[in-house]
């Protein structure tokens, strides 16, 4: 019965000491861990970014993309990236004055070439329109 109780004084003690270890050690730990850890994982991020902008963006030179809703917003930014990778483009949209402002645009961020179509795609034969363009480009 006594070795019994001894035995059970001397598992308190025992965890009495790793608990407080861990409440002393663990809570420093973290945050020396966290002032290393963190700016290194930002740098191996920018790293990873820098070389995906660099290596593995699309060769797009003998490419022709048709961009609808070309003349603002997402399409516009399309455009450009399109642009920026080379890509010959043709641009799509009711609005032929917004058109003709982007392509120049496009242009200057490397687009092969640009050619603008007014269209609205709501209408079958303005599609089939601009998609021969596109074929005959
Ligand atoms: N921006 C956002 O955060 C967001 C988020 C979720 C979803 N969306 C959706 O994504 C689409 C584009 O958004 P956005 O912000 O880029 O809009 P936006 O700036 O209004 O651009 C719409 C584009 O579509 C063209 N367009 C509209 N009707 C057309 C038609 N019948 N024929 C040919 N072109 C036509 C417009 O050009 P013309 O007027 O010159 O024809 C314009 O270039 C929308 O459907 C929007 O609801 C946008």
């Amino acid at each position: 019965m006594i070795s019994k109780f001894t035995n059970l004084g001397i598992l308190s003690s025992a965890m009495d000491f790793i608990n407080f270890f861990l409440n002393l050690a663990v809570p420093p730990a973290c945050l020396v861990m966290l002032a290393f850890a963190w700016p290194t994982l930002c740098f191996i991020r920018a790293c990873e970014r820098l070389y995906n902008t660099l290596y593995t963006m699309e060769n797009m030179e003998d490419k022709v993309v048709i961009i609808t809703g070309a003349s603002s917003g997402i399409g516009e930014q399309i455009a450009y990236e399109y642009a920026k990778r080379g890509a010959s483009l043709l641009l799509v949209a009711r609005r032929e004055d917004r058109l003709r402002g982007i392509s120049e645009k496009a242009r200057h961020f490397g687009a092969k070439q640009v050619l603008i179509t007014a269209a609205d795609v709501v209408k079958e034969d303005d599609c089939r329109r601009f998609v021969n363009e596109a074929i005959t480009y």
